[in-house]
């Protein structure tokens, strides 16, 4: 029988996500108790930062003219390399904003064209069945693209006019929606196998063709899926630790799968990075020592916060009384070479265990790798990663392998922010001075790893191997600053500037919850902020201000930077981020609280219309956007979950995108482009 869905666990408001979103997205994160429950900030630091800032903003412009030429040469259209120098504040955000709207449909502005590039059950690899709804398997499944893609990168093949590679990360499956007759309490193994192979990464060759931003999917040499049971190597601090043993991998190196894939980055020696998100989840049961229970609470795993996907039953590493650990081997930023169908992808203990939304890298002009990383969670943190090692130049066989083991050697630092006007804050989002919300801030480290690939503990009573997999506790004993869900973070390869998306934090400031700060600046925050950092990528010192804080424009709790609030969109709960060849911002959101579908957004950084925010699509009823990608000549979203809807069911769906008629929704990608075959938003 299929559970109706209103009876699950109702979302508390903070945003329009739909309780079944909820439940199958982040194991109702939002309905369990907050696990960050350590003391939080401590103030000693704050006159040392203050100086440090001074100093950081003497110097910064020099660093960053400079920074991540390499970059952009690995993503985006080969003809999308752009400097700076060509084009002027707000080129690319030309076109006319679409309109908040309800819609079962992708909408974009006039003069603009779309298509879907590839759905969920389409075929990737060359013996794939085409998709069937009513007959599926798991074996079909592995060979097709999975279920809810997210993230998404578009690479350049050398030598191949109009080729690439698109690879999309798989985040979650949602049973009720993807089987007929689903029952929550009683999946069959079938199903639950099918859910293993619609997880992971799809990496798939696309070819364009001139003219326009369509791109159709190739049964290419390069097409590969990664699964929930695909083999991964762990490397770094915590490979071969007591930490990551089990009954199947007594050496603690091998892992089978990823899971809960969510947001992620381009390297740029041409790997992807990709987050595991929302792993507590999939696990059931409960630990047998206090110890491991204590510190799986901080994670949101085990006892009240279960819900159980029924995984145990058919693979008992999803028992947490049968494996202890296996949740230890999820919650990594992992790395996957798309060039190579037969390489074993890395999970990088160096970088710490948290819900890494995504990974995102800024080379320094020295070469020094740095990534940084949000805990997509209530009241968690900031962090980055600063290579010891710097980056080879080249597309040798030799750099390819130096670089690929840049994110195993370095330190690991979490962010503490300091508000320049902590008497002016008051949980209303009222702007504190004629420059907004800014402050300073520290990069506190936690852990350094060092040439043997062994860690050393720069926080007092834990261990290395302890800092790397329960990095959240490392963070509560420096004092990190307590984020409203950090999302994505994205470097501007023109700028250097660093920006995070904050989604939001209806707990914020309620009963015995932490208050406001000025980088958090609202109670029971239903909207979200966007972040921007000046930071000094391999110090310890930035300083930072509040690009946006969203919302309706029309409401007082609201701010664009300063911009005339009258001519922008409304805009609520950022999620990822991506930059154009000109320089400007792109939002996806999840969860719009304004009662309108979620959309992609462009923002203007510099010059005089800073701030200025406008609307460039909205996706179909129920989903969200994803995974932006903004080329020169086209720009790519997922449509993620499209018709999940609370009283929606396979016998009554809120969605048919994108096949219309009676059909199925189907996640997807979708690709936009100018129908004069002109530039993006000029
Ligand atoms: Fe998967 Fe933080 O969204
Ligand atoms: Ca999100
Ligand atoms: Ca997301
Ligand atoms: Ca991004």
């Amino acid at each position: 029988m299929l559970k109706p869905l209103a009876l699950f666990v109702k979302h508390d408001g903070a945003s329009a996500r739909a309780a079944v979103t909820c439940r199958y997205k982040c194991g109702n994160a939002c309905a369990h108790e907050v696990p960050n429950k350590s003391a939080g900030e401590y103030f000693g630091d704050i006159v040392a930062a203050m100086s440090r800032r001074r100093m950081l903003q003497g110097s910064a412009a020099v660093v960053l003219a400079t920074g991540t030429a390499g970059l952009l040469a690995a993503c985006g259209d080969g003809d999308d390399v752009r400097t700076a120098a060509e084009t002027s504040p707000g080129t690319g955000t030309d076109f006319t904003p679409v309109a908040p709207n309800k819609a079962d449909a992708v909408t974009v502005p006039e003069g603009y064209e779309q298509s879907v590039v590839i759905r969920w059950g389409d075929p990737v690899l060359p013996d794939a069945p085409q998709f069937d709804f009513a007959n599926q398997t798991a074996a079909a499944q592995a060979k097709q693209f999975g279920y809810n893609n997210d993230f998404s990168a578009l690479l350049p093949i050398e030598g191949q006019e109009n080729g690439y590679l698109l690879v999309a990360s798989h985040e979650y499956t949602t049973g009720p929606f993807m089987f007929a007759g689903y029952d929550e309490q009683n999946p069959t193994r079938e199903q639950v196998e099918i859910e293993w192979a619609a997880h992971g990464l799809t990496v798939v060759e696309v070819k364009g063709e001139a003219g326009s931003g369509k791109l159709t999917p190739v049964l290419g040499k390069y097409n590969r899926r990664i699964t929930a049971t695909s083999e991964f190597q762990l490397t770094g601090p915590a490979a071969g630790s007591d930490l990551v043993k089990t009954s199947a991998d007594a050496f603690g190196l091998k892992v089978a799968g990823t899971l809960n894939n969510c947001s992620g980055g381009v390297t740029p020696w041409g790997t992807i990075l990709s987050g595991e998100e929302n792993f507590n989840q999939y696990f059931a049961g409960e630990f047998a020592d206090p110890a491991a229970k204590e510190r799986g609470k901080r994670y949101g795993i085990g006892g009240d916060n279960n819900e159980p996907r029924g995984w145990e039953r058919f693979d008992r590493r999803f028992d947490l009384s049968a494996e202890p650990n296996e949740p230890n081997r999820f919650g990594w930023v992992v790395e996957v070479d798309p060039w190579d169908p037969a390489s074993t992808p890395v999970k990088h203990t160096a970088m710490g265990r948290f819900k890494h939304e995504a990974a995102t890298i800024y080379v320094t002009p020295d070469g020094t790798v740095v990534s940084y990383s949000g805990d997509d969670e209530r009241f968690d943190y900031m962090y980055k990663f600063v290579s010891a090692k710097k980056i080879q130049q080249g597309n040798t066989a030799a750099a390819r392998k130096h670089n690929m083991t840049i994110l195993d050697e370095g330190t690991l630092y979490v962010a503490k922010l300091t508000g320049d006007h902590p008497d002016r804050i008051d949980g209303s989002g009222k702007v504190p001075s004629d420059n907004g919300f800014t402050g300073s801030g520290q990069w506190i480290p936690l852990l350094e790893t060092g040439a043997d690939g062994k860690g050393r503990s720069l926080v007092e009573g834990m261990s290395a191997e302890e800092v790397a997999v329960f990095t959240r506790l490392a963070g509560d004993k420096v004092g990190a600053t307590k984020m409203d869900r950090p999302e994505d973070f994205e470097p501007n390869p023109t700028t250097g500037k660093v920006y995070v998306a904050l989604t939001n934090n209806s707990k914020r400031g309620t009963d015995g919850k932490p208050g406001v700060d000025e980088a958090n600046p609202r109670n029971q925050n239903k909207n979200g902020q966007v972040l921007e950092i000046v930071d000094d990528h391999t110090g310890t010192a930035f300083t930072w201000s509040l690009l946006l804080v969203c919302g309706d424009p029309q409401a007082a709790d609201t701010y664009f930077a300063g911009f005339d609030k009258s001519k922008v969109s409304p805009i609520s709960c950022p999620d990822n981020l991506a930059f154009d060849p000109h320089g400007n911002l792109w939002i996806s959101t999840d969860g719009n609280a304004l009662k309108s579908n979620d959309g992609l957004f462009a923002v203007t950084l510099e010059g005089e219309r800073r701030g200025e925010t406008k609307q460039f699509l909205t996706v179909p009823v129920g989903a969200e956007t994803c995974g932006p990608i903004v080329t020169d000549r086209r720009v790519l979203v997922s449509v993620q979950h499209p018709g999940e809807v609370d009283d929606a069911s396979v016998e009554k769906p809120a969605s048919h995108w994108p096949d219309g008629g009676s059909a199925q929704p189907r996640p997807a990608v979708v690709t936009v482009w100018k129908q004069d075959g002109g530039s993006i938003g000029v």
